[in-house]
This record gives C-alpha cells, sequence and structure tokens, in this order.
C-alpha cells in the first residue's frame, strides 16, 4: 500500500532528471552555447514567459539589458540569436536568392496558419506571395487613387461635423475606418462603409478587433493551443471571453461566406464560361494557382490577413503623425506652408506623386512610420540551409534570429533624440547625402516585407496632406507618453495598453 505513494514521487525524480538533462544540453552541449547572453534565458524559455506573458510584453527591455551586458549579439532563449545592429536588419530580412523561413513560433500568433504571415517555408511563401502581389504594385495604387481621394473626402465630412458639434475625435478610429473602407472595398468588392457612420468614431470593430488580437500576440507564441481554441471556438465563446477578439470572428464568418461562393462559382465556370477577374479572391482561385491552394481555410486567412494588415497599422501610423503635428505648432505650420504649394486652396486636391515630392511631408511621414514602428515583435527569420555569419559568429543553418524594429528607429547614432518627432532630420540627412530611409523598417525587409506598403504610402500621404490643409486640430487629454512604447504586445504599446489619441476639430482652414 505505501508503494502508491512512491508513484508521484518517482515521477517527479524522473521530470527532475530529464529536465535538468535538457539545461545540461542548452547550456554544453546546444549548437548555440558559445553565443553571449545570461545562461537562464539560454536554459529556459521561462525567462521568456515571464517577462512577456506574466508581466506583459517586457522581454524587450530584458533584450536592451542583455545587449548593455553582452554586445550587439545574444542568445535571447535556448533556440534564438538577438542581433542590435542596425545594419545587420537586411541580412535577417533578406531578399533575393537568400531564402528565410518565417519562425514558426511567432507565425502561430498570428493565428492565420494558410495565410501569407502563417506560411513558414521560404518558397512556398514565395508562390502564395506571387498569386496577389500584383495587386499591390505601385501602378495598381496609382489607379486606386481616385478611390482613396473619395474616402479622405468622406473623412472630412466626418471632421467638419465633429467640429459643428465639437466632439472629441478617436483619430486611430477615424482613421482606421478609412483604411478598412478602402481595403474592403478594394479587395473584396464591398466595403463596411465605416466612415458613413454619421456617430463619429464612436465604433469601429475592425480596429478594435486587430488590437484585440494583438494584445494576445504573446500569449498566442507560448500557448498555440489557444489559437486553435479560439479558431474553432462558437463567436459567442469567444466574443464572452475576449469581447475585442469577437469582432474579427464576426468579420471571419462573412469571410468565409465570400470564399465558399467564390469557390463555387470558380466550379461552376470551369464547366462553364469564364467571367472577368474581379477582386483578390479570384486572384487567389485563379488558373495559375494549384488546387491544393483553392480551399476555404485559405481564402478565409488570406483574406482576414489583408483586412487586419491593411487597416491597423496604417491607421497607427497616420495616428502618430497626426499627433505629433497639431501637438507642436511649429511642425504644423511649416507642413500647412509646403502644403499650399500643391494645394492652393484648402479643398484643392493633389496627386499621391506630387505628394510624394513634398521633403517635410515625406519627413512627416517618415516620422510617424518610425515611431509607431510596424510591429515591435522580434519577426525572427531562419535561413534554413546556409549558415548565417555576423562579424566573427557563424549562426547554424536553422536558428532564429531577429532584431526588433523598435532597436533600429530607436538607435541614437541614426536618429539623434530618437524619441523626438523631428521632420527636419530627414531633409538634414538628404542634404549630407545619407540614406535614412534605408532604416525605416516598419514594413520589415526583403522578401517577406509588408505587401501593403505602396497602398499605405498612398493612404498616408493623401490622408495627412488633405487633413492638415483643411482642418487645425489640439490634442484632447492626449499626452506623447499615451504614443511612447512601453510594452511590446506584437506592436508596441504604452503602460495601460491603450493606444487611443484623443483631438478636436478648432477651426476650418479658409484660405
Ligand atoms: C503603415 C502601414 C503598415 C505597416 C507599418 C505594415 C507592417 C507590416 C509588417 C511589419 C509586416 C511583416 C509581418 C511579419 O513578417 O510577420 C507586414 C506584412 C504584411 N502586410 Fe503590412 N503594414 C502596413 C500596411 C499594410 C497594408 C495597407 C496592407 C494591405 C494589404 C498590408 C498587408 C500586409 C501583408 C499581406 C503582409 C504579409 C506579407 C508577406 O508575408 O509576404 N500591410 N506588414
Amino acid at each position: 500500500m505505501e508503494y502508491i505513494f512512491l508513484y508521484p514521487l518517482i515521477g517527479a525524480a524522473l521530470l527532475l532528471v530529464l529536465s535538468l538533462r535538457i539545461i545540461f544540453y542548452r547550456l554544453y552541449s546546444h549548437p548555440l552555447s558559445s553565443f553571449p547572453g545570461p545562461k537562464i534565458a539560454a536554459a529556459t524559455f521561462l525567462y521568456e514567459f515571464y517577462y512577456d506573458v506574466i508581466r506583459n510584453g517586457m522581454y524587450i527591455w530584458e533584450i536592451e539589458r542583455m545587449h548593455e551586458k553582452y554586445g550587439p549579439i545574444v542568445r535571447i532563449n535556448p533556440r534564438e540569436i538577438h542581433i542590435k545592429d542596425p545594419y545587420y536588419y537586411e541580412d535577417i530580412h533578406a531578399s533575393g536568392t537568400r531564402k528565410r523561413n518565417r519562425d514558426p513560433k511567432f507565425a502561430v500568433a498570428y493565428g492565420a496558419p494558410y495565410s501569407l504571415v502563417g506560411t513558414i517555408p521560404h518558397d512556398h511563401h514565395r508562390l502564395r506571395r506571387s498569386f496577389i502581389q500584383n495587386y499591390f504594385s505601385k501602378r495598381s495604387v496609382t489607379n486606386l487613387t481616385p478611390y482613396i481621394w473619395e474616402k479622405v473626402d468622406q473623412l472630412t465630412q466626418r471632421f467638419e461635423r465633429a467640429y459643428k458639434e465639437s466632439s472629441v475625435l478617436h483619430l486611430q478610429l477615424d482613421f482606421g475606418a478609412l483604411t478598412a473602407d478602402v481595403i474592403t472595398q478594394y479587395c473584396y468588392g464591398w466595403s463596411y462603409g465605416y466612415l458613413n457612420d454619421t456617430k463619429n468614431s464612436t465604433r469601429m470593430d475592425l480596429v478594435d478587433a486587430v488590437s484585440g488580437l494583438m494584445l494576445m500576440f504573446n500569449i498566442n507564441r507560448f500557448l498555440p493551443f489557444l489559437v486553435t481554441i479560439f479558431r474553432n471556438a462558437p463567436p459567442g465563446v469567444v466574443r464572452f471571453l475576449q469581447p475585442q477578439m469577437g469582432d474579427l470572428f464576426d468579420v471571419k464568418t462573412r469571410l468565409r461566406e465570400q470564399a465558399i461562393y467564390i469557390l463555387e462559382k470558380k466550379e461552376s465556370e470551369e464547366k462553364n464560361e469564364k467571367s472577368e477577374e474581379s477582386n483578390i479572391y479570384d486572384a487567389l482561385v485563379g488558373d495559375n494557382v494549384p488546387a491544393e491552394e483553392k480551399t476555404v481555410d485559405r481564402l478565409v486567412d488570406e483574406a482576414a490577413l489583408l483586412l487586419c494588415a491593411g487597416t491597423e497599422t496604417t491607421a497607427r501610423s497616420l495616428a502618430t503623425s497626426m499627433f505629433h503635428v497639431i501637438n507642436n505648432k511649429e511642425i504644423e505650420h511649416k507642413l500647412r506652408e509646403e502644403l499650399k504649394t500643391v494645394l492652393e486652396k484648402p479643398i484643392s486636391k493633389a496627386s499621391w506623386t506630387d505628394l510624394e515630392q513634398l521633403p517635410y511631408l515625406t519627413g512627416v511621414v517618415n516620422e510617424g512610420l518610425r515611431l509607431s514602428h510596424g510591429m515591435t515583435a522580434r519577426l525572427s527569420r531562419i535561413s534554413p540551409v546556409e549558415n548565417m555569419l555576423y562579424k566573427d559568429w557563424v549562426i547554424p543553418a536553422g536558428t532564429p534570429v531577429s532584431q526588433s524594429n523598435y532597436f533600429v528607429h530607436m538607435d541614437p547614432t541614426l536618429f539623434p533624440e530618437p524619441e523626438k518627432f523631428d521632420p527636419e532630420r530627414w531633409t538634414r540627412a538628404a542634404d549630407k547625402g545619407e540614406h535614412l530611409s534605408r532604416f525605416i523598417v516598419a514594413f520589415t525587409k526583403g522578401s517577406k516585407q509588408c505587401l501593403g506598403m505602396n497602398l499605405a504610402y498612398a493612404e498616408i500621404y493623401m490622408t495627412l496632406a488633405h487633413i492638415v490643409r483643411r482642418f487645425e486640430f489640439t490634442p484632447h487629454e492626449t499626452t506623447p507618453e499615451n504614443l511612447a512604447v512601453r510594452r511590446s504586445m506584437g506592436v508596441g504599446v504604452p503602460m495601460d495598453c491603450k493606444f487611443d489619441i484623443k483631438a478636436k476639430v478648432v477651426s476650418i482652414v479658409e484660405e
């Protein structure tokens, strides 16, 4: 009878021996064991788990401390190397013949395994990207600019109403209404019409949903089974557990219906006659796409990715630029004076191409991208076949290697006083012949660089220019601390995890 009590003890002892063996291997026999870094980080993932999950997005600061102590290359967990050197970023996010797989431990966090961001092997990703990349070329986006103008006009009407009613704007949501309407119409041929919502930014399901998704990013990385549970749970349950995530699931229901419709349409076309390719779904089931890629799950994941990626990030970058412009009268004045050179009247229109030529506006756009970072998550890449080289270090093929965008954008040797929103640092650099834009990595670089970069630039230039030319704003209960990155939750967020930039329209510019 007394032997029964021995079994748990034997089990615990075995577990202890096994754990010690794993730790011993990681510290002394693992291919990364000679790399610098704290022993505890090399020994166990629990160290990162503690900072990123228990303390909610704080590992980035621990990594910063590791670099201060150990230098530019550090083993930050048992399997990953982090290199804090902006000149090495393009080696991590390489292009051309240098293959880079996604890191499955990060890709899982998006909860869209059949989309581009969920696709791990380099070649499979390249194939999938080829189906839709023409939709986002500079030429395609230029053709879309009349529609973006239309949306900017609607945003203008919304701000006019806000001025008359003296209401408070939540800039992230207002810009999110614009970016969501553009991406849905462009990709799927229907729009949520968020900008038609006359309640002025009181509700913006998609931006809320993506913010909710991002807040789960670190948890998803460590507990990927939660992603599977959330993907398969009834929307009602999800909404109860995580109200913001619930909105995204409602959106996905609609996308699923559309995917089923497109696949059925495709099937009947194969039997009958073909219709013209009309939106991105049609591209995803085009004749060049292998049959195994034409599944409902794949279409839904890609569609949801485009919608999420195309909405929140651009809105965040716009809101960041906008806050800093309206928070500094000198910047606001300089920008408006420059805009008058192409927008003679407050209601004039200028093309994206003309706006891109304006140096001060370009500085404002770049500073917004820099200080909103795109993502602060490490987005590690894996060289599957060749070793990677960094100075004297040989990083074995198959090792995840990363560098958070945050460290590039906040490097004081590239961007002195990095916290400062300083549009003129870009004109100063241009005068000196420095190509500072190489270090804007908000879209990452290389073969997995953001596919929507041209669309994002067009939306940012056109919206900022026309809105700043037409309105004067003042920040409302918002300070630079509300925008500061204090945690890394996929995207960088302030301490309270709420990115909410409030402002009021104080006048409509007449001249
Ligand atoms: C300022 C705006 C934007 C920023 C800062 C941004 C940033 C990023 C980043 C950091 C990634 C890499 C994610 C990863 O590797 O895990 C990415 C990928 C992606 N983004 Fe964006 N994005 C923006 C706007 C857009 C827009 C408007 C679209 C519209 C379609 C879009 C579509 C995508 C897609 C499809 C990918 C996956 C690319 C691939 O894996 O080949 N993004 N974006």
